[in-house]
This record gives structure tokens, C-alpha cells and sequence, in this order.
């Protein structure tokens, strides 16, 4: 195929009808050709087994497009929909994949595997067979990559078989978030927190993603998965790298990877006893979300099961930046409100100077780096209450607000674009996607061995009683208001 260094000029997406496709690619590559980002000889195929043609499929990408806020503009949608054309395939049985090969020709191509990973290794193999998976071509895959390390490396080694690692972006869509990116930006481009950013002056950190939404009809898959491999192995673990990790030489691909392996690597380890100590399952049980009834995960599944979907941990990084240092991680569907955020906490002053009545004022510095809903980063700071009687403080945030007023931009375009421009930065290296499932594994299994079933809460609260507990045996707290 073609050569590396040029331009990509077919994108794939196998499993084009399905929710991720529709919900998340194709409006972002809409919203990137409404920005004049996209190559102008890119043409864009969506493949699944439906049976349709260009015309129906590009019908339902309009249909997709125009049940979205933002609304659809005729101008861009007609460049747009030029793009679009339908290959029907079954991949599962590599049917279909004569007529695709005739549509690539030749060309650089990328293709989205916008599927359950269980079909990646069947979806690379028939690549191979009929000739597609030759030359300058990648494959993008989406999380989860297996369910357990060993399913993991499986799947990496068959994905492998055909596709050498360079020419594989695994994504994690957190990572194309825009203030996920920002901070390397406020850890790397101010000199002021580098010093500070060490067990000498943090006390711990928060990362808390919470959601206000149920599984639904997303329970087939989430029932096998549960909150500690559906968020916590990839999303979270990402940002805690991000937080965590050392100053890279540079900001390329391998530089910044190569350090987000060494703090997953000093992760330590649970054990029975630490799982019981410092890890808390929860499922929801009917309650009030939003001010409406929300039904219990038992309902929607229309059965009980043992399937977590709140997980809180206390973990540890053993390295000398960190020792001492826990960082609380917490992660739930139908919690009180929707909030990705997280929380640098310094240590109390040492020393307090201004007598009883304004040592009740005093906050211990921090810093909050929040994601969602709202893209703010702001440091608390102490400071003198104005008047001429007595001494009293008060905390104040000194924000840097991200809301420019303009259009939010979805992750996956920022992924894509970096796809389509080969720039494998902000996708996941095989490595750390399996040191990320050695360390889930041992929570897993010591969940399994301990018999440690999730703790029912109700919908709308902050999960079970012993989320707080967790963090509360070490005269800490959720920051929660
Ligand atoms: C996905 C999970 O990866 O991330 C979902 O599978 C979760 O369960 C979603 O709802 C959260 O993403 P975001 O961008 O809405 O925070």
C-alpha cells in the first residue's frame, strides 16, 4: 500500500451504525470538516453489517448529526457528505472485504475498529487475508483491551501478528480532553509547581469522575466489565499517571509514555488486606437523580448481580516523589451530579501566626483541576479578610477559567486529527495498557477471593457509606461541595 509519510485518504470504520459511531466519530469528523481540519482527498467509508448504500448511510449520519445541539449547517453538510461512502461487511467472517479492498485501491488508509475488542483479532486477521493490512495502513482500537491481563495480551499479540506497534492507536478518549492535555502544559510550562509536586508539600490527591447517568441499556456489556475496568483501568489510571509522573526530556509520543510506564509500574500492589482496608465497591440501588426517580441497576438489568458500578481505592506509588502520598481515586454512575475533577491537596501551614479566632479560617492550599462539566484549573489561596478590626482570613480561588465561549470540542477530534496526522502522543502504548490491567487484576482478585460484593447506595448519593469511610480513616475528606 502506500508509503509512509503520506497523507491518509480513506478512513475505515468497522461498526459504522453502531452508538460510538454515531455518537462520538462521524460528528467529530463533521465538526473537524466544518473547521476546514480534514485532508481534502480523505474520503470516509463506514462499514457494519447492515446492508445499506451510500445514499441510506449517509441518511442516517444526517439523521445523527441533527439530533445533536450544535445543529447541522447545509453548506458544511454537503462537503461533508461527499466524503461519505458504505462498504457492507461481516467481519466476523471476512465477508464483505473483496468489495472494501476494491474502494481502497491502493490508498493510505486508517481503519477504526469502532467494534467490540473481541472481534479485533478475527478484524485483523481477515485485513490480512484479503491484502489490506499491508504497508503505511493503522488500526485504531478503543478501550477496553480485554478484561484481565491475560485477555489483554492476547488480544495485543493477535492485533499484533499483523499490525507492527507503531502503526497501532489504542485511544483512551480522556486523553484527548482538552483539559487532560493542559495539564502537562501547567505541570511542564510554569516552573512554579515542579518544586512543590512531591510528598514533601502535598498531602494527597483527589481524582473523582462521577456520573449522573445510569448503564441503561448499556448493561450487556457493562454487567462483564463494572466500573474498575470500565473507568478506573483506563480513564483514571490515566490521569493519575499524568499527575504523577516525572518531567519527560520532550513531549513525544515515546518520551511521555515512557514515564507514564514508570509510575504505573511503582504502583503498589493490593493485597488481601489493603483491598479490604482501601478499596470500596458499590451498586445503585432506586433513588432521586436530578429530581427525578432513577431505577436501581438490578432494574435496569432486570436481574441482580455482583457487578460494581461505584469503585473507590486509596492507592500508593512507591518512588521517592511520592512515598507517603495517597492518592484517592473515585468513580460512579448515578451520583448527585456530573463531575470529573481533580484535587491537588497541599499540607497544613506548619506554623500559624494569627491568633484563635482566624486559625478557624485556614484551608490548606490546593489546587483543582476540573474536567467536567465545567474546564476550569484554580488554586486556593489564603488571604486577609479587608477591615480594620482583628485578624481574619479568608480562602479564594485564583481561577484560569478554559471556557472561551466557543464550541466545546468533542475528544475524538483531537484524536482523530492526531490519527490522521500520525502522531501517536495521546494514544496508549501496549505496555501500559497491560501494567494498567496487572494492577487491576490484583484488586479483582482479591475482590473475588475475599468475596467482597458491591455495597448497595442509593441513585443520587455519593456511594456507600464506606467511600467515606476510606478516606476519612485518614483524617482526610472527599472534597465534595
Ligand atoms: C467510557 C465508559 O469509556 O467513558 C462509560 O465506557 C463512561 O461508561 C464514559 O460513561 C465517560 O466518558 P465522559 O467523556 O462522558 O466522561
Amino acid at each position: 500500500m502506500a508509503e509512509q509519510g503520506r497523507a491518509i485518504e480513506r478512513l475505515v470504520i468497522f461498526g459504522a451504525t453502531g452508538d460510538l459511531a454515531e455518537r462520538m466519530l462521524l460528528p467529530s469528523l463533521y465538526f473537524l470538516d466544518a473547521d476546514r481540519l480534514l485532508p481534502d482527498g480523505l474520503t470516509i467509508i463506514g462499514s457494519a453489517r447492515a446492508p445499506l448504500d451510500r445514499k441510506s448511510f449517509a441518511e442516517r449520519v444526517r439523521t445523527a448529526l441533527k439530533r445533536r445541539p450544535e445543529g447541522l449547517d447545509e453548506d458544511v453538510w454537503k462537503r461533508f457528505e461527499a466524503r461519505l461512502d458504505y462498504s457492507p461487511a461481516d467481519v466476523t467472517r471476512g465477508e464483505g472485504m473483496q468489495s472494501l479492498k476494491e474502494r481502497l485501491a491502493g490508498a493510505s488508509t486508517v481503519f477504526y475498529l469502532a467494534l467490540s475488542p473481541s472481534l479485533y483479532g478475527s478484524v485483523c486477521r481477515a485485513l490480512d487475508e484479503c491484502g489490506l493490512a499491508c504497508g503505511d495502513c493503522r488500526i485504531v482500537l478503543e478501550k477496553p483491551i480485554g478484561h484481565d491481563l491475560a485477555s489483554s495480551r492476547a488480544i495485543n499479540a493477535e492485533v499484533g501478528q499483523v499490525f507492527e506497534e507503531w502503526r497501532i492507536f489504542r485511544v483512551d478518549h480522556y486523553l484527548g480532553k482538552e483539559t487532560v492535555q493542559n495539564l502537562l502544559a501547567l505541570r511542564f510550562a510554569n516552573t512554579l509547581f515542579e518544586p512543590l509536586w512531591n510528598n514533601l508539600a502535598i498531602d494527597h490527591v483527589q481524582i473523582t469522575v462521577a456520573e449522573t447517568d445510569g448503564v441503561g441499556e448499556r448493561w450487556p456489556y457493562y454487567d462483564e466489565y463494572g466500573a474498575l475496568r470500565d473507568m478506573v483501568q483506563n480513564h483514571m489510571l490515566q490521569l493519575l499517571c499524568l499527575v504523577a509522573m516525572e518531567p519527560p526530556p520532550d513531549a513525544g509520543a515515546d518520551s511521555v509514555r515512557d514515564e507514564k510506564v514508570k509510575v504505573l509500574k511503582s504502583l503498589t500492589s493490593f493485597t488481601h488486606a489493603s483491598a479490604q482496608q482501601h478499596s470500596v465497591r458499590g451498586q445503585y440501588r432506586a433513588g432521586v437523580v436530578d429530581g427525578k426517580q432513577a431505577p436501581s441497576y438490578a432494574e435496569e438489568r432486570g436481574g441482580e448481580s455482583e457487578t460494581e458500578t461505584f469503585v473507590a481505592l486509596r492507592a500508593e506509588i512507591s518512588n521517592w516523589r511520592w512515598a507517603g502520598v495517597p492518592f484517592f481515586l473515585r468513580t460512579g454512575k448515578r451520583l448527585p451530579e456530573r463531575r470529573t475533577q481533580i484535587v491537588i491537596q497541599f499540607k497544613t501551614l506548619p506554623h500559624f501566626i494569627f491568633g484563635d479566632q482566624a486559625a478557624d479560617d485556614v484551608l490548606a492550599n490546593r489546587l483543582v483541576i476540573d474536567l467536567q462539566p465545567d474546564e476550569d484549573i484554580s488554586l486556593l489561596l489564603m488571604n486577609r479578610r479587608p477591615g480594620l478590626t482583628g485578624t481574619r482570613l479568608q480562602a479564594l480561588p485564583l481561577s484560569l477559567s478554559l471556557a472561551d465561549g466557543g464550541r466545546r470540542r468533542v475528544a475524538y477530534e483531537r484524536l482523530l486529527l492526531d490519527v490522521l496526522a500520525d502522531n501517536p502522543s495521546l494514544f496508549v502504548r501496549r505496555d501500559e495498557v497491560e501494567l494498567a490491567w496487572a494492577w487491576i487484576d490484583g484488586i479483582a482478585d482479591a475482590w473475588k477471593e475475599l468475596s467482597l460484593t458491591p455495597k448497595p447506595y442509593a441513585a443520587g448519593s455519593w456511594g456507600p457509606a464506606g467511600a467515606f469511610a476510606l478516606i476519612e480513616r485518614s483524617g482526610r475528606a472527599w472534597l465534595d461541595e
